[in-house]
């Protein structure tokens, strides 16, 4: 099987192109250093011409699109950017996967909710609050349209250690407590936690077995995201005491959040016999990982 992953150097790409998976990896994306141990193409994805001559030469049996405009905030603000690469970029992918007969799976969230009654399964109605929720919603509606394989997945709030990726929501704020810090953490936003490397595998299998249609992966704990960083300075012998609860309306972000968010994950966990990782172990997988423990030596 040969998977074509976008995004290849951000956190989702790297966890596809970085382990050993029983595949062919090859990756894609807009710097010229190539990731993992298949090949790389610099690509622009916004450019509808480049994708397809990309697909064409490649020919993957699927097409794992990670590569997105995740800053929900800046997503808010800069509308026309979000949707360019939001929505535009998987339209074009869609049309060449469609033209080429190739698989497509896109990547959702959470967002697409309102966080009224979370968590959420696939079947819910969707009502996102934010202009980032909103655009990935219709992208979902691009990459189910029927003449295409198309596969969506929507998670939430992935967390792993790859060094050369942007901090992520473990990353960050242990760097914080370790330097003492004192942090401010919301405690009205739900949600399940998500090992990047569990997601990774489970995309990988997915493909494998040409699995379509919608699909929710979370991990198997559901807090907020202050629970979540007592849990990890707890973890790591750091202070909880460092650790601050507050509201989201204190919080004063420009782009809405669901609070009582989080996704089911029932239907992929039966379709793969597949429990997801909970908060403790990813940790523990976190903290067996060598690259960590040389990078982080002051918790060991
Ligand atoms: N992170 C989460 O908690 C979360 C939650 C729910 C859903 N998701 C979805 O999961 C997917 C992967 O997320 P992630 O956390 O791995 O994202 P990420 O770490 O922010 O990486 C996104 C990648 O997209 C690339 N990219 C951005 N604009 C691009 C453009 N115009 N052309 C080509 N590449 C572009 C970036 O390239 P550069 O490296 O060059 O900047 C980066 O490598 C996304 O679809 C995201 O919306 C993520």
């Amino acid at each position: 099987m040969k998977l074509l992953v976008t995004g290849a150097h951000g956190l989702l790409g790297r966890s596809l192109l970085e382990p050993d998976f029983d595949a062919e990896m090859i990756g894609c994306g807009r710097g010229e250093t190539p990731v993992g141990k298949g090949a790389y193409h610099p690509v622009e994805l916004t450019d509808p011409r480049a994708v397809l001559a990309l697909l064409e030469k490649v020919r993957p049996d699927w097409v794992i699109h990670t590569a997105a405009l995740t800053d929900v905030d800046r997503c808010e603000s800069d509308r026309p950017l979000a949707l360019q690469i939001n929505l535009d970029i998987v339209r074009h992918l869609a049309s060449a996967c469609r033209q080429l007969n190739l698989g497509l799976v896109q990547l959702s969230t959470d967002y697409v909710f309102d966080g009224h009654n979370g968590p959420y399964s696939e079947q819910d109605p969707t009502n996102p609050l934010s202009y980032y929720g909103a655009i990935k919603l219709q992208s979902e509606g691009v990459v189910l349209q029927e003449g295409l394989k198309g596969l969506v997945l929507r998670t939430l709030w992935l967390y792993g250690y790859l060094p050369e990726t942007r901090r992520n929501l473990v990353t960050w704020p242990l760097e914080a407590l370790a330097r003492g810090d004192q942090l401010k953490m919301v405690d009205d936003q739900w949600g399940n936690p998500t090992h990047v490397h569990d997601l990774a595998q489970v995309l990988v299998e997915l493909c494998r077995r040409q699995v379509q249609g919608l699909f929710h992966l979370g991990g198997a704990t559901y807090l907020t995201r202050y629970q979540l960083t007592q849990e990890l300075a707890r973890f790591f012998g750091l202070n909880p005491g460092l650790v601050h609860p507050i509201s989201t309306a204190d919080a004063a972000q420009k782009a809405p959040r669901p609070l009582r968010s989080g996704l089911r994950t029932q239907a992929l966990e039966s379709l793969l016999d597949h429990t997801p990782l909970s908060l403790s172990q990813g940790l523990e997988r976190l903290a067996g990982q060598e690259n960590f423990r040389r990078d982080f030596p002051n918790f060991f």
